[in-house]
């Protein structure tokens, strides 16, 4: 697909302001007269991925996107004009209007208004109030979250065409009527593995760009295992210069990691697109690439070779030794320094190559290190084992419904994530001839990864437990952006529904008619989408 930043800009501030000098009534007529060349209808408000809460259509209203239409934004508030803004960009393409960005409206021209103060409590941080009437368009939200996520909403209320990259010349009808929305989990995240194929920043920047369209609010970036090391620390500068380099991907494939500098850039992308970056440092296991750089982390001080094989379970930190946690501190308090977001991920799975007593002995040690940097910690489920883990948030990746410890550790306040591999593994073959993918947890077709309610799932762990859910996408079968594409889509909708949308708003054949109409729009993004026959694609 294209990488952010070469779509067209249609329109300039002069001539959106020079509009706005004769807003004439007159000149303020819906744009119908001018023939449309497509007439696909105004999509239903029913039709949004992930479903919202409450949807009250108005047949008697329809709202007319046309060449007056402006962006009015809230009085005073940075945050609703720097929306207002990101939302025109993504309405000019296509609409070839000028979509002025405004701190009022003028009274003769049609405007979507983006307002803070909903004084709504359900609503949330996440919420929305989104109106649609034939005069104009109001999303009305508490923080600017809401605002956002309501803009998410009105690009699904457009025709498709909306998302094409050139001008379509027809009518840009709305729906009317009312949606009011709010997630029921604080937390839905999608993990990108940049260790096993390092994707660029410009790749990262278009998987944000697509997760945040359901929704998606936090990206987490697995950044170091056997393979590869992805980010620059400055205290450890051979893990990036050594396992960053040349032939450090899964087969030999490509250098690559993120520069501090790359990385804030990731950051700021992500947070003006409401998603908060958690960064991983696998341990103390998938330590393969640091111990190449530096033989001081094993226990024998013998630097092991260079691993480019999808083996996992044999690497381990020496938890014996002082040197382990110099280096973990050290990485810890940079990334803590680089990551304003509340979470640092510590891994902590499939430590085969770690005895049971040695794991406990290293959590020990390590997951009070992260709360000493301002950090929440957070790890793969298996952390939990450890007593130190209360605080934590742990992320269940079994493909299993029973998992004892994890329940004790919840009784002892440790929040869950909800990752089940059989089901939310976008890296998983969707079935036996995806040319892409693992099978290890099984085959995940659309329905498959639809049909889980993330409160049920694991026995004994329900709804009050669970912070939310996420879609990992381990990379060792996936070299670029094509590929995460293929396997992402459509499945990561489907987790952003079970993360957002009320249960009682689950349902498969709704679900799967709403993907099917959303398939143009990821044609026309160039979205390289995987077209499951379960489902009737437009
Ligand atoms: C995992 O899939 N090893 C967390």
């Amino acid at each position: 697909m294209a990488l952010p930043g070469t779509r067209r800009r249609t329109a300039t501030a002069a001539l959106a302001l020079s509009l706005l000098v004769i807003p004439t009534p007159a000149a303020a007529t819906p744009p119908a007269a001018t023939a449309p060349a497509t007439s696909s209808p105004a999509p239903a408000l029913s039709s949004v991925i992930p479903a919202p809460v409450e949807v009250t259509p108005d047949a008697r209203q329809t709202f007319h996107l046309g060449p007056l239409t402006v962006i009015r934004t809230q009085p005073g508030s940075p945050a609703s004009r720097q929306i207002g803004t990101h939302l025109a960009g993504e309405l000019r393409p296509a609409t070839g209007y000028p979509l002025p960005v405004l701190p009022i409206a003028p009274r003769a021209l049609p405007a979507i208004s983006l307002l803070l103060g909903a004084n709504e409590a359900r609503l949330g941080d996440e919420g929305y109030r989104l109106t649609v009437r034939t005069s104009g368009i109001t999303i009305r939200a508490n923080k600017a979250a809401g605002l956002y996520a309501g803009t998410r909403t009105l690009l699904q209320l457009l025709p498709v065409e909306i998302d094409s990259p050139t001008v379509v010349r027809r009518t840009w009808a709305v729906a009317g009527g009312g949606i009011v929305d709010f997630p029921r989990f604080t937390y839905r995240g999608a993990m990108l593995d940049e260790a096993r194929h390092f994707h660029a920043p410009a790749e990262i920047k278009a998987y944000i760009d697509e997760i945040s369209r359901f929704k998606i609010n936090y990206l987490h970036l697995h950044l170091s295992d056997d393979q590869g090391w992805r980010v620059q620390i400055d205290s450890w500068p051979k893990l990036t210069q050594v396992s960053g380099g040349a032939g450090t991907g899964v087969d030999g494939v490509g250098p690559g990691f993120l520069t501090k500098a790359q990385y804030k850039d990731l950051i700021s992308y992500a947070a003006k697109r409401f998603i908060t970056i958690v960064p991983e440092i696998d341990m103390p296991g998938h330590v393969n690439a640091a111990q190449v750089a530096y033989p001081e982390l094993t226990c024998d001080g013998v630097a092991p070779p260079p691993r480019t094989d999808t083996a996992v379970g044999y690497s381990s930190l020496c938890i014996g030794s002082e040197t382990t946690y110099r280096f973990v501190e050290d990485v810890i308090r940079e990334l803590a320094a680089l990551t304003p977001g509340p979470y640092l991920h510590i891994g902590g799975d499939e430590a085969r190559a770690t005895s049971d007593a040695d794991y406990l002995a290293f959590q020990q040690r390590v997951l009070p290190l992260v709360a000493k940097y301002g950090k929440t910690a957070y790890g793969w489920h298996d952390i939990a084992k450890s007593p130190a883990a209360a605080n934590a948030v742990a992320q269940f990746w079994g493909t299993g419904t029973s998992e004892p410890f994890l329940v004790t550790a919840v009784a002892g306040g440790t929040k869950v994530i909800m990752s089940p591999a059989s089901r939310s593994y976008l890296d998983m073959k969707y079935d036996p001839s995806t040319p892409l993918g693992l099978t290890w947890a099984g085959y995940i077709e659309v329905q498959t990864a639809y049909g889980w309610d993330p409160a049920t799932r694991v026995t004994g762990i329900g709804e009050n437990a669970i912070l939310g859910v996420e879609a990992p996408l381990w990379s060792e079968t996936l070299r670029n952006l094509d590929n995460i594409e293929f396997m992402a889509f459509p499945r990561l909708p489907a987790i952003a529904e079970l993360g957002w949308s009320p249960p009682a708003t689950h349902d498969w054949q709704s679900f799967a008619t709403r993907l099917g109409a959303y398939g143009p729009r990821w044609t026309l993004r160039g979205v390289d989408f995987y077209r499951s026959p379960q489902v009737v694609w437009s």
